[in-house]
C-alpha cells in the first residue's frame, strides 16, 4: 500500500459520505461517483454480454467513449487543483496519471486489432486498471479534494469538470500529454475529429460541423482558464 493511505488514515472515502457531505448536486465528487457506477456498469455488462454480439459492441463503444472523456477532464481540470492544495498532489496525481496511460495503451491495441484474438484480454486487462484508478481516486484522492474545497468550490471545479468532459476527446490517443497543457492543446483539436467519428463513421467533416467543433474548443478553453485562475486565487 502506498504511503499516502497511512498519512490521512481519518479521510472516509466518498463511497460512505452522503451526497450533502460530498457537496451537494453538481459537486465534482457526485459528479465523479455517478461516472464511475456507471463505468463499473458497463464492464460488467461487458463482460456478462454474448461475445462477438451486437450487444457488446456497443457497450464497448459506450466504455471507451465515457472512459476517455472522464479521464481527460480529470487531468485537465482535476488534477491541476489537487497539485495546488495538497502538499503531496504530485505524488497523488502521478500514480492515477500512469493507470490513465496503462489503460489509453491498452485500449489503443483492441481499437487497433480488430480481428486479434488478445484483445479481450486486453479489454480484461484495461478493466483491472479502470477499478484501481476509481479505488485510488474514490479512496485517498477525492477525500483529499473534500478535506481542502468548500461546497461551494466542489460545484465550481464541477462544472468545469463537466464543460470539459463534455467537450473531450472519445478515444485513445497514445501520444498526448496527460498533463495541461500539453493535453489540453492536442486533445481539444483530437476531440472534435473524434466526435465526428463517433457520430459519422464514415463521412469527412463538412464547414458546418467544423464550426461546431471550434466553437466547443473556444468554450472549453474558456472554462479550463476561468477554473486555473478560480484555484489560482484561493
Ligand atoms: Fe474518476
Ligand atoms: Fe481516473
Amino acid at each position: 500500500m502506498p504511503a499516502h493511505h497511512e498519512q490521512h488514515p481519518a479521510l472516509p472515502p466518498v463511497s460512505r459520505q452522503s451526497p450533502a457531505e460530498l457537496g451537494g448536486p453538481g459537486s465534482v465528487l457526485l459528479r465523479q461517483r455517478r461516472d464511475h457506477a456507471e463505468l463499473d456498469r458497463l464492464m460488467n455488462a461487458h463482460r456478462a454480454a454474448a461475445p462477438g454480439g451486437p450487444e457488446r459492441d456497443r457497450l464497448w463503444h459506450d466504455f471507451v467513449r465515457l472512459v476517455f472523456s472522464h479521464a481527460f477532464a480529470e487531468e485537465t481540470v482535476l488534477w491541476p487543483v489537487l497539485r495546488r492544495v495538497a502538499p503531496d498532489g504530485e505524488e497523488l496525481t502521478a500514480r492515477v496519471e500512469e493507470e490513465h496511460q496503462a489503460v489509453n495503451d491498452l485500449l489503443a491495441r483492441v481499437e487497433k486489432a480488430p480481428g486479434d484474438p488478445r484483445r479481450q484480454e486486453w479489454a480484461e486487462e484495461a478493466f483491472r486498471f479502470v477499478r484501481e484508478d476509481i479505488r485510488d481516486e474514490e479512496d485517498v484522492l477525492l477525500p483529499r479534494l473534500r478535506a481542502t474545497l468548500d461546497d461551494r468550490q466542489l460545484r465550481r471545479v464541477g462544472a468545469a469538470w463537466e464543460a470539459v468532459r463534455l467537450s473531450a476527446p472519445t478515444h485513445p490517443h497514445p501520444a498526448v500529454s496527460r498533463r495541461p497543457p500539453g493535453n489540453a492543446l492536442a486533445g481539444i483539436p483530437l476531440s472534435g475529429f473524434d466526435r465526428l467519428r463517433d457520430r459519422f463513421p464514415t463521412a469527412g467533416p463538412t464547414a458546418r460541423r467544423t464550426a461546431l467543433a471550434l466553437g466547443a474548443l473556444a468554450a472549453t478553453g474558456a472554462v479550463v482558464l476561468g477554473a486555473r485562475r478560480t484555484s489560482r486565487r484561493r
